[in-house]
């Protein structure tokens, strides 16, 4: 009852699910809702580690009750003093008067400038290096700046091998009853939401992802807890090799991702041709996505995994049409790089979007490379667009052709 689940023969999960919000950090949309994990840890002395949205609180305080059954609250650790994780601190404060909360230094400034008021002789300081006994499980503590928060830190249970991860390996979807990631079919029902997750809430920070993986790679980790979605206590190789490749801006997929901004369907309808050729020559992962209907998170998702992106834009006040500049500003602010770009232009009279498309990829973001076929469309595609959109296509192909020959070389 209560929907408690163990992880271990002493480790709980008490956290919960949220299928009422519907836009997290009010931007993301999230169909699937979000879990927000808490464990508790009943050792020697009890460790709540991390805890949760107000939304879900009332819940939350239940079933740490019903697992300490009868026992008092000795430690909080809090990994990431985001609103999210540390709603119900003061309530849980309050209702266990003498457990000391655990955290970084910076974590606690965040506290206060959240408002809450806990008095200083309750707070204990740990930094880097730094490790603290419960009874047989010691944790010791590994920080891990801007994953996603500056303040962040994560913590290792030398005993179990059980690594906390906070928001690193977390995913959007509320995990219903699941708890595990080898009790799904992961890469068929999660995948796509820790990439559109991961890609969104972590992506700009790449460098800081790549740090704390090499830290880890020197950890016995045996199963990973994050702060959203599932634990992971098998094939753990499996999400390593992705956020090694998320955090170094590596694409996923040898394809292609086609993006278009359309008034009245002219340039969907260019988009589509250009989807159709590509796919005869040869190259058969392609997915094309209307920027204005899609959400762009999960546009920024699929930026991350594919090695081609196509932008094909309609000008709009003589410039790039706003939905899609979001995209693309998105895109930058998310410090996405490495990527091969095709541009399919369109206007009725100045037509100019794809020059200043090009100089955004050329001047404003790291390592894409823009092929120089281009197609321009005068307001809607004609027969004289047919060698353009074959050269644009024929160059795609031989780019992912060649990228997919290079990686096969280098194993
Ligand atoms: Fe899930 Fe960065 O909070």
């Amino acid at each position: 009852m209560y929907n408690i689940r163990k992880i271990t023969d002493d480790l709980y999960f008490v956290g919960g699910n949220d299928h009422r919000l519907e836009l997290f950090e009010n931007m993301f949309p999230i169909p699937d809702g979000v879990s927000y994990n808490s464990y508790l840890l009943m050792d020697e002395k009890t460790v709540l580690i991390d805890s949760v949205d107000w939304a879900i609180t009332r819940d939350y305080l239940r079933k740490i009750e019903i697992v300490l059954d009868g026992r008092d609250l000795d430690y909080m650790l809090i990994h990431h003093m985001e609103p999210d994780h540390c709603g119900a601190i003061e309530e849980v404060c309050l209702r266990y008067p003498k457990l000391s909360i655990i955290s970084s230094e910076q974590a606690f400034d965040i506290m206060r400038q959240i408002g809450y008021d806990i008095p200083e002789d309750r707070l204990i300081k740990v930094k880097e290096g730094d490790t603290m006994s419960f009874g047989k499980h010691t944790f010791a503590f590994v920080e891990a700046p801007m994953v996603h928060w500056p303040e962040v830190i994560m913590s290792f249970d030398t005993y179990d091998g059980t690594l906390f991860s906070s928001d690193g390996f977390g995913s959007f979807g509320a995990i219903d009853g699941k708890m595990f990631a080898d009790e799904v079919d992961f890469e068929r029902d999660w995948l796509d939401e820790a990439r559109r997750y991961y890609t969104n809430i972590v992506g700009k920070y790449g460098p800081f992802v790549q740090d704390v993986l090499k830290k880890a790679s020197g950890l016995p980790i045996q199963r990973i807890c994050p702060l959203h979605g599932l634990v992971w206590r098998e094939n753990l190789g499996y999400i390593l090799e992705k956020y090694d490749k998320w955090s170094s801006y590596e694409p996923e997929a040898h394809g292609v991702l086609i993006v278009y901004a359309t008034m009245y369907g002219n340039t969907e309808n260019a988009s589509q041709e250009l989807a159709n050729d590509i796919v005869q020559k040869g190259v058969k992962d392609v997915k094309v996505y209307d920027v204005s209907s899609t959400p762009v998170s999960q546009l920024i998702a699929e930026s991350f995994k594919y090695s081609h992106i196509v932008i094909a834009c309609v000008t709009y006040n003589l410039g790039i049409y706003p939905p899609m500049k979001n995209f693309l500003m998105d895109m930058q602010a998310l410090n996405l790089q490495n990527r091969t770009i095709g541009i399919v232009e369109n206007g009725t009279w100045a037509c100019n979007v794809g020059d200043l498309i090009e100089e955004f990829f050329d001047e404003e973001m790291k390592l894409m490379d823009v092929l120089s076929d281009r197609v321009t469309i005068n307001t809607s595609l004609n027969i004289g667009n047919r060698n353009d959109m074959d050269a644009l296509a024929d160059s795609i192909v031989e780019s992912v052709n060649n990228l997919k020959e290079l990686k096969a070389k280098q194993g």
